[in-house]
Parts: structure tokens; sequence; C-alpha cells
């Protein structure tokens, strides 16, 4: 059992307040509200990350919308993504003609959301649009950018509000910079 005190210790200093998610998702929330009036579009929540901010994003939109779930994993453990994604749950809804809105974590290589954009484009929907909380512009390996995005933050190993690394700190509401020795631990 992980305590909150031994949790708090792993983080080399704090990135993004809970204050300042609040205020962004709020704003990334009115945006989406005013672009997709009237168009009842499906958000997508890639799991497990983008948990938090998918919860709080789609409070904030205020039309009629619909929600759907989908995992995906890139092979491998730890810091560095490795390009091959794999679709560990799919939607459930058909998305032919449809606007879709896929939420998602943390653009890095860029590779998740460029396969999942690709795969998701074959199936004939209306629009796909990308919101990032967070893009590393520095690691991208592909040429993509999200159309809609919260922060930009330097090229660290950052955790909480739903990101995590080996499946723990997801719980923190805040976001921070992992401390390097303890991956280094483990990789
Ligand atoms: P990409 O395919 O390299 O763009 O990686 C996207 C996925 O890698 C994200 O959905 C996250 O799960 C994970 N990821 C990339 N950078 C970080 C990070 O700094 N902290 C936690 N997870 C990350
Ligand atoms: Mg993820």
């Amino acid at each position: 059992m992980i305590n909150k005190t031994g949790l708090e210790n792993d983080i080399k200093y704090v990135l993004l307040s809970e204050k300042q998610i609040e205020a962004r998702v709020n704003e990334l929330g009115e945006q989406l509200s005013r672009e997709y009036a009237g168009k009842n579009p499906l958000f997508v929540c890639i799991l497990r990350g983008a948990v938090h901010f998918f919860s709080d994003l789609t409070r904030r939109f205020t039309d009629y919308m619909e929600m759907d779930f989908m995992a995906t994993s890139s092979y491998g453990s730890g810091t560095v993504s490795h390009g091959i994604v794999r679709i560990k749950k799919d939607l459930d809804t058909p998305i032919e003609g449809r606007h879709v809105i896929i939420v998602e974590d943390i653009m890095d290589s860029g590779n998740t959301l460029n396969y999942l954009t690709r795969l998701l484009g074959t199936r004939n929907p209306a629009s796909i649009k990308i919101v990032c909380l967070l893009d590393k512009p520095s690691r991208r390996e592909c040429e993509i950018t999200p159309d809609y995005c919260g922060f930009a933050v330097p090229d660290e190993f950052v955790v909480g509000y739903g990101l995590d690394y080996a499946d723990a700190y997801r719980n923190l509401p805040y976001i921070g910079v992992l401390k390097e020795e303890v991956y280094s631990k483990t990789e």
C-alpha cells in the first residue's frame, strides 16, 4: 500500500498546480462548446491517462454530446514509448458521419495519436480532432500536432492528474516532474 507522503516524496517539483489545470481545462471546455455547438460530438477518452482530463473537460461542454472509451498501449514499459501501438479496447460506437474529439493526456512522440487518427479516419467520420492536455513537441517522431492543447511541457517525465509511471501516481491532483531516481532504479 502506497502512502500519500511517500507518493509525494517521489515528485521533483510541481509543474502544473490544480488551479492552473482547472483554469485551462475550463477554457478548453468553453472553446469546444462554441466550436461544436449543435454537432453532437463524440468525445473519445483514451484510457487510462486521460481519465481526469476527460471527466473535467466534458463537464464543461454545454451542448449535447456522447462519450466513448478506447484503450491503447505501446509495447514495452518504462518512460520511453516505442512506436508500436496496440488497441486494447476499441470504440463501441459507430463513428461514420460523426464529429469525433479524441481526448488524450499527452502527445510525446506522436505515434499513438498518429496511429489512432489514421485508424478512426478509415471509418468515415465527419471530422476528427485531437485534444491533448499536454504536449511535448521536442520529442515528436511524426508530423502531428494536437488541434487543442492545454499546455506545452518540457522534455521531462511527468505524472499526476491521470498520468502514470508504472501505473502509479495517477491519483495526484496536480502534474509533477518525477524524480529521476524513481525510474532509473527500475529501467
Ligand atoms: P506517444 O505515442 O509517444 O505520443 O506517447 C503517448 C503516451 O505515452 C501517452 O498517452 C502517455 O501514456 C505516455 N507518456 C508520454 N510521455 C509521458 C510522461 O511524461 N508521463 C507519463 N506518460 C507519458
Ligand atoms: Mg496514455
